[in-house]
């Protein structure tokens, strides 16, 4: 089973459970990233970055290079901003028709609800139900084994389905 991570990461939590997960699949890392960098320093970091989730903006991207048809799962990875998902993120989907593709998601936030936020990725990339999901608590910066277990539980869940799928 072909799998592409897709991920935008700040301040690298996101981006250390993604590459975690990459690797133990064994899949292709495609990191997206906005043309103007969001700060990450500050009032300025909560300001620019919740303004732009808030608004649904979709920022313009960095090249990346991505294209359905290479694989059969696209794990989804985003910080949760304003109790949403990122704005590169939303700039990826808007790019990419995933509908009808398996989407898995992962978020990491610093402890708020994240139920809603994992929803809305689903919906955003058309998918009706999710290959799994997983919500990490800043697993860099706040390392926790309740953390490495979601994570290795995640990574279960997808090997199972690959393993069924083989
Ligand atoms: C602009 C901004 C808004 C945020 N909003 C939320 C939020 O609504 N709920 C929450 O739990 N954490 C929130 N956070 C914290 C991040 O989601 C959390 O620290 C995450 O692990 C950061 O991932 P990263 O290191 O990959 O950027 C926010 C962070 C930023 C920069």
């Amino acid at each position: 089973m072909k799998t592409a991570v897709v991920y935008y990461s700040l301040e690298g939590n996101t981006e250390y459970a993604a590459l975690k997960v990459a690797e133990a699949l064994g899949a292709d890392v495609i990191r997206i990233r906005p043309k103007k960098a969001y700060p990450t320093e500050g009032f300025k970091k909560f300001f620019h970055g919740g303004k732009d989730a808030t608004f649904k903006s979709r920022p313009e991207l960095e090249p990346y290079s991505f294209s359905r048809d290479g694989y059969d799962l696209v794990i989804l990875c985003s910080p949760v901003w304003a109790g949403t998902f990122t704005p590169p993120l939303r700039s990826f989907l808007a790019e990419n028709d995933l509908r009808g593709m398996r989407v898995a998601v992962m978020v990491s936030s610093s402890g708020g609800n994240t139920a809603k936020c994992i929803s809305q990725i689903s919906e955003a990339a058309g998918a009706e139900t999710l290959a799994a999901e997983v919500s990490l608590v800043d697993p860099k910066t706040r390392p926790s084994e309740e953390n490495e277990r979601r994570i290795a539980a995640f990574i279960e869940e997808l090997e199972n389905i690959r393993r069924t799928e083989e």
